[in-house]
C-alpha cells in the first residue's frame, strides 16, 4: 500500500468537463466498476447499479434534463462544459432502496452509493479517465428513470461523463486541514 501514490491521486483528481473523441474500452470500465464496487456500504447490502450509456440520443436526452435542473441552456451549466452527446461515456449511478424511503433511509442509501462513486472517480483518475460528478437527479427521476428502463423502486443518484480528458489539469485546490479539523472540541486548533 502506497500512500504517496493516494496523496498523489487525490490531489490531482478533478472536475473533467471536456473530453477527447477517443473511445473508452467496455474492458476498462469493468475495471473501473470492480474498483467501485470494493466501497464501504450498510449491512454489506451493495444497493448500487451502474448502467454505462453510449447510445447518443439517451446522452442527449440526459443532458437536456441536466440543463433543466441547472437551468441553462444545453452544455453551458458550466463554462467549459461540453456537450454530454459527444462525451464517450455517461455512467448512472443508480440504486435500489433497502433501507425505505424518508430521512434515514435515504441518508443509509446515499451513504452507501458515495463512496462507491468516490471509488470510481479515483479508479478512472488512475486510469487516465476524467470524470465529473453530477448529482440532483433523485430530483428528476420521473424524467430519467423511463430512459434508462429503471424498474419502479430504484433511484438515479449520480450521472458521471467519463471520457480522455481534452486538456490537462493540475492539482486541484482545497482548504488546508488546519482549516477544517479542530482537536477534541469545535475550535481547538488541530
Ligand atoms: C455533490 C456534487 C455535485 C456536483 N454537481 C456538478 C454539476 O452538476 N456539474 C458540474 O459540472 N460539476 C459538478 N460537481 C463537480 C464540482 O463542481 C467539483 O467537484 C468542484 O468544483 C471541485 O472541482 P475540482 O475537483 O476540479 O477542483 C459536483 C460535485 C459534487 C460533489
Amino acid at each position: 500500500m502506497d500512500l504517496e501514490a493516494l496523496e498523489q491521486l487525490a490531489a490531482t483528481q478533478r472536475a473533467v468537463r471536456a473530453f477527447t473523441d477517443q473511445p473508452v474500452p467496455d474492458d476498462l470500465i469493468a475495471r473501473i466498476l470492480r474498483v467501485a464496487t470494493r466501497a464501504p456500504n450498510a449491512r454489506n447490502v451493495q444497493p448500487w447499479h451502474f448502467i454505462v450509456i453510449r447510445d447518443r440520443e439517451t446522452k442527449r436526452a440526459i443532458a437536456d434534463i441536466q440543463s433543466d435542473m441547472t437551468n441553462q441552456p444545453r452544455g453551458q451549466s458550466s463554462p467549459d462544459r461540453q456537450n454530454w452527446a459527444d462525451v464517450p461515456v455517461l455512467i448512472a449511478v443508480c440504486s435500489t432502496l433497502p433501507f425505505g424511503e424518508g430521512r434515514a433511509g435515504d441518508a443509509a442509501t446515499a451513504g452507501s452509493i458515495y463512496p462507491a462513486v468516490q471509488n470510481l472517480l479515483l479508479a478512472a483518475h488512475a486510469a487516465g479517465l476524467g470524470t465529473v460528478l453530477t448529482t440532483r437527479w433523485r430530483l428528476n427521476e420521473e424524467k430519467v428513470a423511463p430512459l434508462l428502463n429503471l424498474p419502479a423502486g430504484m433511484a438515479v443518484h449520480a450521472v458521471i461523463p467519463m471520457g480522455w480528458p481534452a486538456v490537462k489539469l493540475g492539482k486541484n485546490r482545497r482548504k488546508p486541514v488546519a482549516e477544517v479539523t479542530s482537536r477534541e472540541k469545535f475550535g481547538n486548533a488541530w
